[in-house]
């Protein structure tokens, strides 16, 4: 809509422009004059028509990348139209924190320091890797009511845990328990603190929204809660000391700084000097009005201390005390029980630790889903500089709370199947929000850096979105595979139904935009854009297929083409006739794709090297290629690392990547059943020198010659040789399905029960040696890798323990 009506304003206002110069000119002078005049005339119009026109072109070009798609929102209620969940811990990249699914929703949190400690270990607020904390994480949580977390911060464990009281027309109320014991359960001085605080990033929130301290609450008001009162409620143990402060912070990323800033030393008569809040000098400042009001409170440990937030709407006591507690023991069971008769670990005999385990894996996923709001930063090929995406609120798991803990595109997917088991509400309302990120060309930002918190833990060089850069369609894989296994939720009438209706035209846009974007140049061949060769790396990586590392013809170029991609078009195809057929919608389209993209004689013709027996990409490609030091040209100048090609590229397969990519026609089932290639790579998977090992699938084959390498002098391997549970999950769910019918269905079916077991084992007992589920898994050892704690695809392995694809 935006960008039609743009449009023809600048035609307007061209049109009108023209007529009126012309017809001045015509009263006003002679017959020859004006002839002259007017040929003159007509022609600086012309040019300026041009100009014009070719401005206008540009602005109207520069503008699409940041044009919403045209059409209805797929997300119809959000806010306290849905009061379920209006209320949650959706602010993952912290380890305790709440806030309203609100664009500008007052936020809670909670940091601590041990007092004999702090110097050395600081203060904890958003989860870091650095704090080398033993363990933490969800337990329980149901994305709704309830969800109870155990961090252990040696030689502390530090139990959070929040129930929501659903009623009036305001949210609700709830209540966090903050439970800290220590080793021994010794007494220690321990400091927890407690804070509101308001975003200001959409503008000042004064004076609808206020926030300020009174009689030991915090008090606040905004236009969507009313009056608001957050109390800190001892029910456990004691309490020394207690210290407050009303401030002003520059914004939510900054909390913990301005905590820090507001930390003013008293002299106690136990423990001589201490820390403890005090005024905020800023606040005398006109302009400065108080959003961030933190409580300290300086304990005994065991402490227990209850945070009840209530609301003047709903009078009804607050759950708090040992009625809290009863309460929390009911949530317990029923979680374990919903927990049970959805993956039934106990029925298939799993033993009690490792239904925690499967337990804490789904919790984290769904603990870890959060609210943000704000505008990412994208360009094309015709802005001159990143522009602001439109501000937009996202309702999405996070991959990391302490490394990615922000949405990604093709992450989500995976993340969906988890959640639409769990919660089909909570998945489809997911969806629904990343749908409505579609942009005119029907392009979806890969990475979403959405508010101040979000984008102060990225690096600069990653902000900014590039229109070209897709991400494989896994969320829409995901939608129909929702579709297929519950069928009732979308074939009558009904809330998903609507949604997925709404949703139809966008999905059908971002189909259509791998089509025409990432097109190869042989028919029926597609190619990732924004591969970069920078002279540096050992293979330009390519990030918008989500594989970073993985090696591709070494030297990008036009002519490439990739397995992987073309594959993922097979399955995009027949997931949009899947939707579009639940929808009573035309199909044909998308199943006339689908099949061509099945024809396994033109997958070979591109894909399938003879020689050794394998699928590749093609590009030009040269294995001769490795890192160098190379030496200063003058002196002083430091030395770097850059790659020296030895061998000349060729236009060719690039068979020597044997790994993920090279099994795709087998991970997203487009080879029949029957196929001879399937046979193959059945008997390749096999191989210990290959990709099998005793804990997954390995990303990268022992023998490639890129094994295991580095990318540059900074970049480690990453899809080189690491098991990666994405992939190993299709892989299952490929084998469970080509262990139905044909040739290959007894060999498929061992090796879909061996690598399984291989990879429950294995992520069981390293969740359980180190209290972390990991981004990736090492090939040689099993040991974890990259960061933690990744509840995000790696929380597949519930599905993975309950035999459910
Ligand atoms: C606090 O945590 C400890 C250790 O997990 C537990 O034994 C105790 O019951 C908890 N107390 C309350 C009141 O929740
Ligand atoms: C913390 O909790 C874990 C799990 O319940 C337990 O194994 C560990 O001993 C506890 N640590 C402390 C310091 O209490």
């Amino acid at each position: 809509m935006m960008v039609r009506q743009r449009k023809t304003v600048t035609h307007k206002s061209i049109n009108n422009e023209t007529s009126s110069s012309s017809g001045s000119s015509e009263s006003s002078f002679g017959s020859k004059t004006f002839k002259f005049l007017s040929v003159w005339k007509t022609g600086v119009g012309f040019v300026c028509f041009l100009i014009a026109v070719y401005i206008s072109t540009l602005g109207y070009l520069e503008t699409r990348v940041n044009t919403p798609f045209d059409d209805d929102k797929v997300v119809k209620d959000s806010g306290l139209a849905v009061p379920d969940r209006y209320w949650g811990t959706y602010r993952p990249g912290v380890y305790m924190g709440l806030k309203s699914r609100e664009p500008r929703s007052p936020v809670f949190g909670l940091m601590w320091y041990e007092l004999a400690a702090a110097a050395q270990k600081g203060i904890r607020h958003w989860c870091d890797q650095n704090d080398n904390l033993a363990t933490y994480g969800w337990l329980r949580h149901d994305g709704v009511t309830f969800g109870e977390q155990l961090i252990s911060d040696p030689p502390h464990n530090i139990t959070t845990s929040f129930i929501k009281t659903p009623g009036g027309e305001h949210g609700g109320q709830w209540t966090a328990r903050i439970n800290v014991t220590t080793r021994g359960n010794a007494n220690v001085p321990f400091v927890l603190i407690w804070y509101a605080a308001l975003d200001e990033a959409l503008g000042p929130a004064a004076p609808l929204s206020r926030l300020w301290y009174e009689d030991g609450a915090i008090l606040g008001h905004t236009p969507q809660l009313h009056n608001f009162r957050v109390s800190l409620v001892p029910h456990k143990g004691k309490l020394l000391h207690k210290s407050f402060s009303e401030a002003h912070a520059p914004g939510l990323h900054l909390l913990k700084e301005k905590f820090y800033a507001l930390l003013k030393v008293e002299r106690h008569s136990t423990f001589g000097r201490l820390a403890v809040l005090g005024t905020d000098d800023e606040l005398s400042d006109k302009e400065k009005d108080i959003n961030f009001v933190p409580i300290q409170m300086l304990v005994e440990t065991p402490f227990v201390l209850d945070v009840v937030y209530t609301n003047e709407d709903l009078p009804t006591p607050p759950l708090k005390g040992e009625e809290y507690s009863k309460a929390l023991k009911v949530h317990q069971k029923s979680f374990d029980e919903e927990f049970e008769e959805k993956f039934k670990l106990t029925e298939k005999g799993y033993p009690p630790p490792d239904v925690g385990a499967g337990r804490a894996a789904l919790a984290g996923l769904v603990g870890g889903v959060g609210y943000f709001f704000g505008a990412g930063r994208v360009r094309s090929q015709y802005t001159r500089e990143p522009v602001p995406y439109w501000r937009a609120p996202l309702y999405t798991a996070v991959p990391s709370r302490s490394f990615f803990p922000r949405g990604f595109l093709w992450d989500e997917g995976f993340h969906g199947l988890l959640l639409g088991r769990w919660s089909p509400d909570i998945a489809m309302d997911i969806a629904a929000h990343w749908m409505d990120l579609i942009n005119v060309e029907g392009w979806i930002p890969r990475e979403q850096i959405l508010g101040a918190e979000a984008l102060a833990r990225v690096p600069k060089e990653f902000v900014v979105q590039s229109n070209a850069a897709a991400n494989p369609p896994m969320l829409l894989l995901q939608l129909a595979g929702l579709v297929r296994r519950q069928p009732s939720l979308f074939d009558s009438p009904g809330k998903h139904r609507a949604a997925l209706d709404r949703m139809f035209s966008r999905l059908q846009a971002w189909y259509q935009w791998f089509q025409t974007t990432q097109k190869g140049e042989e028919p029926t061949s597609y190619r990732w854009r924004g591969r970069e060769d920078d002279g540096l790396q050992l293979n330009p990586k390519t990030l918008t297929s989500g594989l970073d590392d993985y090696p591709r013809a070494s030297h990008p170029s036009d002519i490439e083409r990739h397995v992987d991609l073309r594959c993922w078009m097979y399955a995009a195809a027949d997931a949009m006739a899947t939707i579009a057929d639940v929808l009573l919608r035309d199909s044909s389209k998308y199943e006339a794709v689908r099949d061509q993209l099945a024809d396994e004689d033109l997958l070979n013709e591109l894909h399938w090297s003879p020689h050794t027996q394998t699928y590749a990409d093609y590009g030009l490609h040269s294995d001769g290629v490795r890192l160098v030091r190379q030496q200063p040209k003058q002196p002083g100048e430091a030395t770097r690392v850059v790659r020296s090609v030895t061998v000349p590229p060729q236009p060719r397969l690039v068979t020597s990547a044997f790994g993920y990519v090279s099994l795709f026609p087998m991970l997203l089932k487009v080879l029949k059943p029957d196929s001879d290639k399937l046979g193959k790579i059945l008997e390749d998977l096999d191989k210990p020198d290959l990709l099998w090992s005793p804990y997954g699938l390995r990303s990268l084959s022992k023998s490639s010659p890129l094994f295991m390498k580095r990318n540059t002098e900074h970049d480690p391997p990453y899809w080189r040789g690491q098991v990666w549970l994405n992939i190993n999950y299709l892989a299952l769910s490929a084998l469970r399905h080509y262990s139905q019918t044909g040739p290959h269905a007894a060999r498929a079916s061992d090796l879909a029960a061996r690598l399984r077991d291989n990879l429950v084992r294995n992520v069981l007992n390293e969740y359980k040696r180190t209290g972390y589920l990991y981004e990736q898994y090492s090939g040689e050892d099993g040991k974890g890798s990259g960061c933690k704690p990744f509840n995000g695809w790696t929380a597949l392995i519930v599905l993975i323990m309950a035999d459910d694809y």
